[in-house]
């Protein structure tokens, strides 16, 4: 599985109640590890320690040269990644706020013709599935297009230690498999994607219009 990941996610609720607090943490870990087991170069994006600039303003609006250093640095390291993973916590049956808010800042050009993976949890049982429809549709006007597969883990405080790592009693191997499926989706996607960006000048007119030319006639 070839390419540069981000892991971006979309939890910066550090404490309780509901307990546990930033259960996302864990499985942004448990992501982290499976790909670091594959040999993927991998990075967590962690909104506790950006502090966005307020109020919103997103990257592009900014005048040449006076974008904030927060920004211009994330800017830099989504441009450079081959793919995403969106971890999501479901706030209300809808994608974290934060997660939302932090994409925001981003212009699709940064994150087009790259594929990201769909990852959401909960502390009950549905594991976040309401919120990954609405990532889908996030995601694809944010030109990541999200792979068919997607993770959801349920009671995810029963399945991941803070580390990531399988609590006792948990069955790992299952796990992998099922998070593996999703995970190497994306690398697929990420270096098919990827061979294509390289083979520079043929990208068509359809994806270099102005949004303005969306528009139907
Ligand atoms: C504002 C808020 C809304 C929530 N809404 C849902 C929900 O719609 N569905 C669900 O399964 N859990 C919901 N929960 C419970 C979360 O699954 C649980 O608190 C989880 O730990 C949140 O992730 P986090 O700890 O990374 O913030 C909600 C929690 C909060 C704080």
């Amino acid at each position: 599985m070839p390419g540069k990941i981000l892991v971006i996610l979309g939890s910066e609720r550090v404490s309780g109640p509901p307990e546990p607090a930033r259960l996302g943490e864990r499985v942004a870990a448990a992501c982290l590890l499976r790909l670091v087991a594959k040999a993927v170069p991998a990075t967590l994006v962690d909104p506790v320690e950006i502090e966005l600039p307020h109020p919103f303003k997103p990257h592009f609006a900014y005048r040449r040269g006076s974008s904030p250093d927060v920004l211009d640095r994330l800017a830099e390291q989504i441009a450079a990644a081959d793919g995403y993973v969106m971890v999501s916590p479901e706030y209300n049956h809808l994608m974290s706020p934060v997660l939302a808010d932090l994409l925001n800042h981003f212009g699709s050009s940064l994150f087009s013709y790259k594929p990201s993976a769909i990852v959401t949890y909960s502390a009950g049982q549905w594991g976040g599935t309401r919120a990954a429809v609405s990532m889908r549709t996030f995601l694809s006007e944010l030109g990541c297009l999200p792979v068919s597969a997607m993770i959801h883990v349920p009671h995810a405080q029963d399945v991941f230690g803070a580390d990531g790592s399988y609590l006792p009693g948990v069955d790992g191997g299952r796990w992998d498999g099922y998070l593996d499926r999703t995970l190497d989706q994306l690398g697929w996607w990420a270096a098919a994607a990827a061979r294509q960006r390289a083979d520079g000048g043929k990208r068509p007119a359809a994806f270099r219009t102005d949004p303005s030319q969306r528009n139907a006639p």
